[in-house]
């Protein structure tokens, strides 16, 4: 299928990811682009420099199915790319429920109202956290799924509902596990914002726990957003779920070490430990995650052979493009960070 024309509706547009994909389905010639959000994480501001009379907003929740049912009455909707979800961790495990709510319940919503309207295509964002502790490395499709965190459970349960819509339905559906991702208009609470946070606007030197061997596969906003659109146009795609990753790791401790460099800052790495749960001595609004994993590198190679994907930013490169824009908006990160 060609974007080319076609009426999208993105839920969690507002959001990170979503305000790119907002920009990539522009860029692709697609006609409405409706925004769906309830701006509980997203903000206008996200979508401030898209000037585009194609671009529509509703303000709205995947829970609320009458005002879903409205915002879809308004255009004939061709694609569906479902992004709103709870996604804090910390906020899953307090509170599952809510977790459990937004992002199964609201997926369900998001289907049905699909098949209801006859939607042509269904992309879903679900996350690497389903596969939880890395049994071997790079972990891919096949790799077992045993979410650490009440999120992972959830990503898992909502993604196995948007490939059964295809095999039950019929219903043109197509899952991501993304791993980090990271760009311009990133929020702030990982451990990479709260590198960069430290290191470029506080000139302090970043936390690490641990010894920092921990190893993560950070992969660039605008590289996740090309894969939706590789899935549309493919249909080989349909009722695949694909991991989009770098493919490589990075420990943290090397992440840190490459940050410095960048900023050309002479500042020696803090080594921390504090328990699973608890606050860093030297950071306190830093929070050591419960269920913390040891390695996470996402094995990309069937998102290459079935889409023609693979991530296309080098890492330095994409940093410099999120530093940039945290150094001209350095307010967006001077809040609690999200947890
Ligand atoms: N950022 C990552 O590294 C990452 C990794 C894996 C998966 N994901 C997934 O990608 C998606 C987007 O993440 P992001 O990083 O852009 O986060 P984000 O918080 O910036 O975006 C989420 C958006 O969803 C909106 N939203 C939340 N609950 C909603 C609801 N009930 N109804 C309507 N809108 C709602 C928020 O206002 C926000 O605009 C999420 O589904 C997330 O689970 C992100």
């Amino acid at each position: 299928m060609n974007v080319q024309g076609k009426h999208v509706l993105i839920t969690g547009g507002a959001g990170f990811i979503g305000s790119h994909l907002v920009e990539e389905y522009l860029a692709n010639e697609a006609g409405k682009v409706v925004v769906y959000d309830d701006f509980s994480t997203g903000t206008m501001e996200n979508l401030n420099e898209i000037r585009d009379k194609r671009l529509e907003i509703v303000k709205g929740s995947v829970l609320d199915v009458a005002t879903l049912n409205d915002a879809l009455k308004k255009e004939k909707i061709n694609i569906i790319d479902h992004l709103a979800a709870e996604l804090e961790v910390y906020t899953g495990i307090k509170d599952t429920e809510k977790d459990a709510h937004i992002n199964i319940l609201g997926t369900l919503n998001i289907l049905n109202i699909a098949l209801k309207n006859k939607v042509e295509k269904v992309l879903f964002a679900s996350s690497g956290a389903v596969y939880g502790e890395a049994k071997y490395l790079p972990i891919d499709e096949e790799h077992p799924l045993e979410p650490h965190w009440p999120y992972g459970v959830s990503k898992l349960s909502a993604e196995r509902y948007v490939i059964q819509y295809h095999k039950l339905f019929g219903l043109n559906t197509t899952a991501f596990r993304y791993g980090i991702v990271y760009g311009p208009r990133e929020w702030f609470g990982r451990v990479l914002t709260m590198f960069i946070k430290r290191v470029f606007l506080e000139n302090k030197p970043p936390v690490v726990f641990g010894e920092g061997m921990q190893t993560r596969d950070f992969v660039y906003v605008k590289d996740i957003v090309r894969a939706h659109m590789l899935a549309i146009k493919k249909p080989e795609a349909t009722g695949k779920v694909f991991n989009l990753g770098s493919g490589k790791g990075i420990s943290i401790k090397e992440l840190a070490t490459m940050l410095l460099k960048m900023a050309n800052k002479e500042l020696d790495i803090i080594y921390d430990n504090p328990q699973e749960g608890s606050a860093s001595r030297f950071q306190p609004e830093r929070i050591r995650l419960q269920g913390e994993l040891k390695n996470f590198v996402l094995d990309c190679r069937k998102a290459q052979k079935v889409l023609g994907w693979s991530p296309q930013t080098d890492f330095t490169d994409g940093l410099a493009k999120e530093i940039e824009w945290i150094l001209k908006f350095p307010r967006r990160w001077s809040g609690k960070p999200r947890v």
